[in-house]
């Protein structure tokens, strides 16, 4: 079967998208990303995606009437590529209807908290004020709110007495770039099951 193409939105530095890449190219999924679209023009992403040879574009929502007509350019490029799945790797923009409704549960994002706990921003400083003991990530499918979509997978990190947001931050890190890959692997397997708010991952026998 061809790999699922992927399309990732991105406004930074892209170390998730380095990792679905490389996640890629070792064959340990079963996915290609084909474009990388970004929102800011200095976003490392994009020359991560040019140094491996993938198609990256900046779009400027400045150059369009609205977002409605900013997010048509978006589902536009992302149908040029035939994606199958958009994930969005430190996207900073809420995704509006005209994409959403052009990938119903085709849309993926990373966040660095265990949801529903802490979505928006500063979620590593969220749970540093509330003096959680765990933190961790959450991959889930997006929909219309903040971080709300249904939850796919999550993996948990100690929080430590003298933790700051960057050494937090770096902790989660290390898991999102194990678990967004993995996530992607198993839509790519067609095992992800959404009913309601639950992702069910159907597991091999089980079909
Ligand atoms: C990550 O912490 C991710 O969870 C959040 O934004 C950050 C993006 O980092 N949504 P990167 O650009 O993938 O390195």
């Amino acid at each position: 079967m061809a790999p699922v193409s992927l399309g990732v939105l991105a406004s930074g530095r892209g170390s998730n998208l380095q990792s679905i890449i490389d996640a890629c190219r070792r064959g340990d999924i079963k996915a290609e990303v084909k474009v990388v679209i970004s929102d800011r023009q200095d976003a490392y992403a994009l020359k991560r995606a040019e140094k491996h040879g993938i198609d990256a574009y900046y779009i400027n929502i400045k150059d369009y009437q609205d977002k409605a007509a900013y997010e048509t350019k978006i589902v536009e490029l992302l149908r040029r590529y035939n994606v199958q799945l958009v994930c969005l790797a430190g996207y900073m923009r809420l995704v509006g209807p005209t994409v959403l409704n052009a990938f119903p549960w085709r849309i993926m994002n990373i966040h660095p908290s265990l949801l529903p706990s802490f979505p928006g921003l500063h979620a590593q400083k969220q749970a540093l004020d509330c003096g959680v003991k765990v933190s961790g990530c959450t991959v889930h499918f997006v929909d219309e709110g903040m971080d709300s979509g249904p939850i796919i997978l999550q993996a948990c990190v100690p929080v430590y007495d003298d933790d700051t947001e960057d050494s937090l931050a770096e902790r989660i890190l290390e898991q999102e770039h194990k678990i967004y890959p993995r996530a992607v692997g198993l839509f790519a397997e067609g095992k992800l099951i959404v009913r309601g708010k639950k992702v069910f991952i159907r597991e091999a026998g089980n079909d």
